[in-house]
């Protein structure tokens, strides 16, 4: 069922000191695609071959967004330890042939996963190369047989006020719910993570399972998923319902369409140390295979 990956990373990112020594080809080759954990493809005129590099698990795993345990970037490091991740279940409703609540280890055992996947993540102004583990979402949805008017799919975290200090305090809606268009939902290239490095997911990152869209920023990435709602109707989104007017419901990564507060040119990597600097952000963060999911859509409406 789960197929094997083929790293298709379009932005190219190497270590801190190559990123110092060697810039000029650093910046040659962004926009270059990445074949499977080897060297750069060679996009366009650049001929750049640097090894990629994922970020370090340290920044990955201490600079987290998880408001359920903190609004500080290193809060849920430190409180998610709280969470109980074994056993979990996903319930999968509303429009399917087959809902109910699926083991998630049931769900592995049919999956080939732990397999290495690399993805690029860019969230808001700062980005980072993850490489996550986990499988097709598509897969999932799959099982559960999606009806044909399914339009959407809805997620939402779980909410253990006892486990999760961050909830005594109303800066979301709690629950976390976050959604997808089924289009979406449903391409090769939309992620459920269960892992980072071949490892576990860590608690802050998301445990057990948690949803990657490399093409949208990381508010799409809604962690410790315990419902899955295939629905007719647009399902809210907890940041569009915290502020509208700054989130919407796509969350495409979008540079021509800036933030209210700042621009989505460009971004900075973490990790990157003193000398890096940032870089131009990719429509789309370089998945133009999905460009067509929005053909004929005002991204600046739709944004
Ligand atoms: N999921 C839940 N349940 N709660 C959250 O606060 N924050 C989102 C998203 N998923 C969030 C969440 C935001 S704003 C971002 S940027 C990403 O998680 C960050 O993912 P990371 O911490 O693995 O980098």
């Amino acid at each position: 069922m789960a197929k094997r990956w083929i790293n298709d990373l379009t932005h190219s990112d190497v270590t801190p000191e190559k990123a110092f020594l060697n810039r000029r080809q650093i910046l040659a080759g962004l926009g270059a695609g990445i074949g499977a954990g080897a060297a750069f493809g060679v996009a366009g005129q650049a001929h750049a071959q640097e090894a990629l590099k994922p970020n370090k698990w340290d920044d990955i795993t201490n600079y987290c967004n998880y408001y359920e345990f903190g609004t500080g970037k290193e809060d849920p490091a430190r409180n998610a330890h709280t969470l109980t991740t074994e056993p979990w279940t996903v319930k999968i409703d509303g429009l399917v042939d087959n809902p109910g609540d699926y083991a998630l280890g049931d769900i592995l055992a049919k999956m080939t996963i732990e397999e290495r996947i690399y993805r690029f993540r860019c969230v808001e102004a700062w980005s980072m190369v993850v490489p996550w583990n986990g499988f097709e979402l598509a897969d999932l949805l799959s099982m559960a047989g999606v009806k044909s008017d399914a339009k959407y799919v809805a997620f939402e975290t779980v909410f253990r006020p006892e486990e999760m200090p961050g909830t005594r305090y109303q800066v979301l809606d709690w629950p976390y719910v976050e959604g997808l268009r089924l289009d979406e939902a449903m391409h090769p290239l939309t992620l459920m993570a269960t892992g980072l490095y071949g490892k576990p997911l860590p608690n802050q990152n998301g445990a057990p399972l948690r949803l990657v869209v490399p093409w949208k920023y990381g508010f799409k990435s809604i962690k410790s998923i315990l419902r899955i709602t295939l629905t007719d109707t647009q399902p809210p989104t907890s940041w569009n319902k915290a502020n509208a007017r700054e989130y919407g419901f796509y969350s495409n990564v979008n540079p021509t369409v800036d933030h209210p507060r700042w621009s989505q040119a460009s971004e900075r990597p973490i990790g990157g140390g003193l000398f890096a600097g940032r870089k131009d952000t990719l429509m789309f963060n370089g998945y133009d295979e999905v460009a067509s999911l929005y053909d004929g859509m005002d991204l600046a409406a739709n944004f």
